[in-house]
């Protein structure tokens, strides 16, 4: 049995001090709940939003890292220093992180391969445009995407990572995938996994969907049995919604 996982992703939201208020909220709303949660906040907040859900279920995320462990990498951060913030998880790949500063699918490899040997839970990212989508080459994208990420992931790593497909086309634009579309694309992902690795592995896999999730859409979405729950932006900052969604 996958236990879901709701993560939230504040993007480039929030100070500290107001982050720190939302996870407290988050931790006292959420009650008796079998879903993983987990924030996903930006780097220097890392500290701040740790002290705070120390003592709750609430896991802690950051948004990206770099692949080496240490050196002239101005502006960068390394697995090593997540992990020192208490963060688990870390989301790679991301869209935004693909189409606006331009990260390639052989970084995203880098990344997922370092993460693993850090002991952080990876979350990566995949998922097509919408004239990729138009174009009837979603699961083109989806399958070169894996196939580079995943290239020099071995079994035994490979059930700790966590995989959101996000349609870049549903992302922040109130646009959800419908429950088809999403069931589809993580079935393929699933089908993929049990190429790539086996049935075992992929049974271990958590596929999350990822593009404007909202209360009100959250079940719809997660009736498929291969969807593990979701990365959510914008209702991520809003602790009723986000509740709602983790309520699903
Ligand atoms: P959204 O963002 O929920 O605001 O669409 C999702 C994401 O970027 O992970």
């Amino acid at each position: 049995m996958r236990i879901p996982l709701i993560a939230g992703n504040w993007k480039m939201n929030m100070t500290c001090e107001s982050g720190k208020k939302l996870a407290k909220a988050i931790a006292e709303g959420i009650g008796d709940t079998d879903v993983e949660i987990a924030v996903c906040c930006p780097f220097p907040m890392l500290f701040g939003i740790a002290d705070a859900l120390r003592g709750t279920p609430i896991r802690l995320g950051a948004q990206n890292m770099h692949w080496e462990d240490s050196g002239a990498y101005t502006g960068e951060v390394s697995a090593a220093m997540l992990t020192e913030a208490g963060t688990t998880y870390v989301i790679l790949g991301h869209s935004e992180r693909r189409h606006v500063f331009g990260e390639s699918d052989e970084w995203v490899q880098k990344k997922l391969c370092k993460a693993i040997e850090s002991e952080l839970v990876p979350i990566l990212c995949i998922g097509e445009t919408l004239e990729e989508r138009e174009q009837e080459q979603t699961e083109n994208v989806l399958e070169k995407q894996l196939e580079m990420s995943l290239k020099s992931v071995a079994a035994n790593n490979a059930e700790r990572i966590v995989i959101a497909y996000e349609p870049v086309w549903a992302i922040g634009t109130g646009k959800t995938a419908t429950p088809q579309q999403a069931a589809e694309a993580a079935e393929f992902i699933r089908s993929w996994l049990v190429n790539k690795y086996d049935n075992e592995v992929s049974e271990k896999i958590r596929i999350l969907y990822g593009g404007s999730v909202k209360p009100d859409n959250a079940s719809e979405i997660m009736e498929s049995e291969e969807i593990d729950g979701a990365l959510v932006g914008g209702a991520s900052l809003k602790v009723e919604d986000f509740i709602g969604i983790i309520n699903f």
